[in-house]
């Protein structure tokens, strides 16, 4: 007899869904009337901050993410509410020293983060320590992540004892991250199945539509075992997003495997979500919702190929993205196959491009370039030739320690800069991570509060 093992799902629709298609601009406002209905789903979690969402809330919609997180919270108290966050970076595109990512994990877990999903671009384990120990100090779930890719170090051999060191640093889950939506479904078969022969933790696989075969390698990675897939509302799902939450859910009833999820309850919440939908069509592209068979051959995500195209688009050299794309795979070699995911997809892709441009390889090098070769990005998953190592550094040694051990603490830095701007320990956070875009989002929040107060002392007749 086949044991019974449900399988459980992580919701995707408040964080990676509209990150994935709708350029990360969904509001909150559009959130909370659906968050009660989906909080009775009994989803095993919902990812609904952290990625992308906390710039683009602060940046472009002048909201404050962490209120989002304390209305979610709210409006979810039954359901484990998590994040992504990417390690030393946190949640921006630079290492952030210790104080910082330490106090950042510790306020969003107070704020109501159930379960951190802690990854590093170069999949390098020192980049993720402090996080993670910030995290489980908190008494809070780590989901220690793996960032697939395909190259030729990439092998199930390099996945192991990668996933073997988070899980000696605690974390209660692993996570294989196929942000790309690159994995087949042999390939998440051996993955998964070897993880789960060789851990005794709970595996998780989180993919996307965009090559098309992620629905394919969900059902192979459940034969293989797999405890979580993560998965997206139908109204918001496919394309470059995650395969639809009803039918996995309908895949599965009857089996082994049943996930107990109520298929006329999600049919509800998936009504809504294409309402909602409507009002974001201007961040829309249809590229996001095609099957891109391209990624195969190329690996090219296509964020970093839309990129590409604006970067040679201001050299007026449109003609030459055939060989900057001939190029991408040259320079991610040299580079020791780095995954091609922020920020180490543009450092190829720009390198790439100035290869092309300026006729000859590596006559101009990029300063994300230089740094990535000296090593504050963190350890290259693969050998790199010392002749590029001399063409790139010329006499300079790269470093040996973990990157975030040359900065020096900067939350007292922080807090001096941004002042009485700050009305909260939160605020001094969002300032850390994006000190020019928490700013302007505090100047504006003042400014506003100002109006308001002078319209309520004008109606009172003060
Ligand atoms: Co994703």
């Amino acid at each position: 007899m086949i044991q019974k093992k449900k399988v459980e799902i992580t919701e995707t629709v408040f964080r990676d869904a509209h990150q994935s298609l709708l350029a990360t601009r969904m509001r909150t406002g559009d959130m909370l009337p659906i968050a009660d209905k989906i909080d009775q789903i009994g989803f095993w979690s919902v990812e609904m901050w952290g990625g992308a969402t906390f710039d683009v809330a602060l940046r472009f919609l002048r909201e404050c993410p962490w209120e989002r997180l304390r209305m979610l919270r709210k409006a979810m108290p039954n359901t484990r509410l998590q994040m992504l966050l990417r390690g030393q970076n946190l949640l921006g595109y630079q290492n952030y020293p210790d104080d910082v990512v330490e106090k950042f994990v510790e306020r969003a877990a107070a704020a109501g983060i159930d379960v951190f999903r802690i990854f590093d671009a170069m999949n390098d384990v020192r980049n993720m320590k402090v996080a993670i120990e910030a995290a489980l100090r908190q008494g809070k779930m780590v989901e220690g992540t793996i960032c697939y890719t395909i190259s030729p170090v990439h092998s199930v051999d390099y996945y192991l004892p990668l996933a073997e060191q988070l899980a000696e640093l605690g974390v209660q889950a692993i996570c294989v991250k196929d942000m790309a939506g690159l994995i087949s479904p042999y390939a998440a078969y051996d993955i998964i199945k070897t993880l789960k022969s060789r851990l005794s933790l709970p595996v998780h696989l989180h993919s996307h539509c965009t090559s098309g075969m992620a629905p394919m390698s969900y059902i192979m990675a459940i034969e293989a075992g797999v405890d979580r897939l993560d998965t997206a509302i139908s109204a918001l799902s496919q394309g470059t997003s995650q395969p639809a939450t009803e039918a996995l859910v309908a895949a599965l009833q009857d089996t082994p495997y049943d996930t107990q999820l109520d298929l006329k309850k999600l049919g509800e919440i998936a009504d809504y979500f294409y309402e909602i939908r409507t009002r974001y069509a201007e961040f829309e592209s249809a590229v996001n919702n095609r099957v891109t068979a391209d990624i195969l051959i190329s690996q090219i995500p296509g964020g970093m190929l839309s990129n590409l195209v604006n970067q040679l688009r201001q050299q007026k050299s449109e003609d030459k993205l055939d060989a900057v794309l001939a190029e991408v795979p040259n320079v991610r070699r040299d580079l020791g196959y780095p995954p091609l995911v922020t920020p180490t997809s543009q450092i190829c892709g720009s390198q790439a491009a100035l290869n092309v441009l300026s006729g000859k390889r590596y006559a101009v090098i990029a300063k994300e370039t230089r740094n990535y070769m000296m090593g504050f990005y963190g350890e290259a998953p693969g050998v790199i030739e010392e002749e590029i190592k001399q063409k790139i550094l010329g006499t300079k040694q790269p470093i040996t320690c973990r990157p975030a051990d040359l900065l020096q603490p900067g939350l007292e830095k922080a807090r001096k800069e941004v002042g009485d701007l700050a009305t909260s320990e939160e605020d001094v956070l969002s300032y850390a991570l994006f000190p020019n875009v928490a700013k302007e989002f505090f100047l504006w929040r003042e400014s506003r509060a100002n109006a308001k107060g002078a319209l309520a002392a004008e109606a009172s007749g003060s």
